[in-house]
């Protein structure tokens, strides 16, 4: 079969980087239903736990290896056998497996996590990569904290353990340490100098310290990547993952970028609610895509722009990411226009002086009132019956 060269493969990590989130963690059945989801999505791998981590974690990657057959069902490991058996054994039931290994590659980690030496961390990767290759075909490897990893080992890491069989090559910023340029020529870099690397997928994970993650990962796939890691709603460690929305929106949005996911965008409103309520984790009202206020116009100027044209203020239509429609808030900020449109919307059709005036009392209300509702509108324009 020929590789898409434009295809990008979206690999979310929601029930493992996401759900090791203190408070996150669910319960093996909502695990599976967060999965079943997923597959209608339509993300090409999920990535279903830790399985040596402990004895629900690996539960539940068998139970989601049964119950979802689409995408691939991967399991992460460290570079051990240990790890590597209890990945195995725990995706004995899915029609699809990966194996997700790896060990650290900055100096900072090979010195202080693993008390080793650049030499003997490429050797026990190789090693790893080599035992998992006998019991899984597609083995993914995780060189940790490549963000700040030497770029030259990086290369000869990510080099050798293709050749012992990975056939996707991630490369974490785990720190969310790097700019997006500095990401991208990294990814640049590899592409161009690594002599086998036609032979394996190079896939982006980056962390948001810096609140660059979602950045970071484009200039990864503009400059060679073709896998994404992600998370729904972009949480994650710390301060989260790449978020699959932003990601999936963004190169949806710039089509000139030429990139296509399998993703069914119209679900990622009531996933990112199912997934939010699930692990207790509220979304920030401002954020992309998802946010409450995602498609909230609340400022006169833009109110005005947007009842004049849409696409004004929208470069998104809200209905290809489920959410129900755009809104405009009514606040003391809010100008004529956006007044007489929600009156209309209810059935009010006044006048040019009657809407002067209803404005002046509206003005004064909002500047008292935070929400105003139908039910202030209505009693707003009852003034002017009884005149
Ligand atoms: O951030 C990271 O480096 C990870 C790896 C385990 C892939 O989550
Ligand atoms: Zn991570």
């Amino acid at each position: 079969m020929l590789h898409d060269p434009n295809r990008i493969y979206i690999f979310d990590t929601t029930l493992r980087d996401g759900e090791q989130v203190p408070g996150c963690q669910l319960t093996t059945p909502e695990k599976v239903e967060i999965a079943r989801e997923l597959e209608l999505l339509g993300v090409d791998i999920i990535e279903a736990g830790f399985p040596v981590s402990s004895p629900g974690d690996f539960q539940s990657v068998v139970e989601i290896s049964k119950a979802v057959k689409e995408p691939t069902i991967c399991a992460l490991t460290r570079a051990n056998k240990g790890d590597i058996d209890a990945a195995v054994e725990s995706l004995k039931y899915a029609k699809r497996s990966r194996i997700h290994t790896g060990i650290g590659s900055s100096d900072t980690h090979i010195k202080y996590k693993f008390n080793s030496t650049r030499e003997e961390i490429l050797a026990r990767g190789v090693e790893a990569v080599k035992y998992a290759k006998q019991f899984v075909e597609d083995i993914e490897f995780y060189a940790e904290d490549a963000g700040r990893a030497d770029i030259e080992f990086l290369a000869k890491m990510v080099e050798a353990v293709i050749a012992a069989g990975a056939t996707v090559v991630n490369i974490p910023d785990t720190n969310g340490y790097c700019l997006p340029d500095q990401y991208g020529s990294k990814i640049r870099f590899l592409k161009e100098n690594v002599k086998n690397i036609d032979k394996a997928i190079i896939s982006v994970h980056c962390h948001n310290d810096l609140g660059l993650a979602t950045a970071n990962a484009i200039a990864g796939l503009q400059n060679g990547a073709r896998q994404v890691e992600c998370t729904i709603n972009g949480i994650g460690e710390r301060a989260g993952n790449t978020s699959m929305e932003e990601v999936t929106m963004i190169l949806k949005t710039h089509y000139s970028l030429g990139f296509h996911t399998h993703i069914n965008t119209r679900k990622f409103y009531d996933l990112s609610h199912k997934v939010s309520e699930m692990m207790h984790m509220p979304v920030q009202p401002n954020k992309a895509i998802v946010g409450h206020n995602a498609f909230a116009h609340s400022s006169g100027i833009h109110q005005d722009g947007f009842l004049k044209n849409r696409e004004n203020y929208e470069i998104i239509n809200p209905e290809d990411v489920g959410f129900p429609s755009a809104s405009i808030v009514l606040t003391a900020r809010s100008g004529r226009h956006a007044l007489n449109f929600h009156l209309e919307r209810i059935g009010h059709h006044l006048t040019k002086v009657e809407l002067d005036e209803t404005y002046k009392r509206f003005l004064d209300l909002a500047d008292v009132k935070k929400d105003i509702n139908d039910e202030d509108l209505n009693s707003l324009v009852r003034h002017l019956a009884v005149k």
